[in-house]
């Protein structure tokens, strides 16, 4: 698929999908969500993508945010449905997808481009990367799930303060608050990603979307984490991964995994 504001490029079982529109720092716009939204749609239907990178594209941002410019003249209604159509299309999306997916930090992230790295599984950052959820600096709440995410991953408390205060935190920092996995520099930050990825590739691409489902499941109302497990772990002993898996450990040899 041809896209206009997002790049996407497959070797081997990483796919790398960038936001391209580094003259607006890469904001997402209503057409770029869609976009990410098929990109990301396409790499998890392919069988031999096992892994996706998100990042952006030049030297200064991940994402800068949701496009202001879009937005500056909604109504209630109209804010509303902003928010419910771009959780549904990219971040519960990419948040919920069996394919895991890596955010590769590469300078600002802010706004809905925190809540963009926030829905991946995991993410890393360059050392130039700064994060931050600004939106009460423009009178509204972040509206991509930040509010819940980012006290999910860095606690209530440092959540509350960055949000209030509209501030800004660095790679280390991040670090320091379990935000970011790793912190690279600007050049090893997507070798380091993919070598992460090549790491995970090698493992049951339906186990793996297994976990994905069984932690998340202890993140969401009204759902027990630990009986989302157990029936996560009954169905993988109907997998051929499982079969293929036990037989190669037990046979001693590397296991080459059919994928269902
Ligand atoms: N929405 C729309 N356009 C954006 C944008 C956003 N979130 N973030 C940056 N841009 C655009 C700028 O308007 C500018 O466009 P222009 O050249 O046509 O005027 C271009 O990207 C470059 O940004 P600029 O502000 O000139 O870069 P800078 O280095 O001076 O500042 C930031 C970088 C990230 C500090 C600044 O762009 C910023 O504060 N962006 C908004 C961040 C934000 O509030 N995000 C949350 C949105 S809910």
């Amino acid at each position: 698929m041809k896209f206009e504001n997002v790049l996407s490029s497959t070797q081997g079982a990483i796919t790398i999908i960038t936001v391209n529109r580094p003259n607006k720092l890469n904001a997402l716009n209503v057409e770029t969500i869609k976009e990410l939204h098929d990109a990301i749609l396409e790499a998890d239907q392919n069988p031999e993508t096992k892994v996706i990178i998100l990042t952006g594209s030049g030297e200064k941002a991940f994402v800068a945010g949701a496009d202001i410019s879009e937005f500056a003249d909604f109504s209630v209604k109209q804010g509303e449905g902003l928010a419910a159509q771009g959780q549904a299309l990219l971040f519960d999306f990419v948040a919920h997808l069996g394919t895991p997916v890596i955010a590769a930090i590469n300078g600002f992230a802010l706004g809905g481009g925190l809540e963009l790295a926030m829905a991946a599984h995991f993410r890393l950052a360059s050392d130039n990367a700064k994060m931050g959820l600004p939106e009460v600096s423009l009178g509204v709440i972040p509206g991509y799930g930040g509010t819940q995410r980012l006290p999910q991953l860095i606690g209530k408390g440092r959540a509350m303060e960055l949000i209030m205060t509209a501030g800004m935190i660095d790679a280390q920092q991040a670090l320091q608050y379990g935000l970011v996995n790793h912190v690279t520099t600007q050049e090893e930050l997507l070798p380091m990603a993919e070598k992460i990825a090549s790491k995970i590739a090698r493992n049951s691409s339906v186990a793996i979307g297994a976990a994905i489902e069984a932690i998340n499941a202890g993140y969401e109302d009204g759902e027990n984490g630990f009986d989302a497990e157990i029936n996560a772990f009954g169905k993988c002993f109907g997998t051929a991964d499982f079969q293929e898996g036990t037989q190669a450990f037990l046979e001693k040899r590397k296991p080459a995994f059919p994928g269902n």
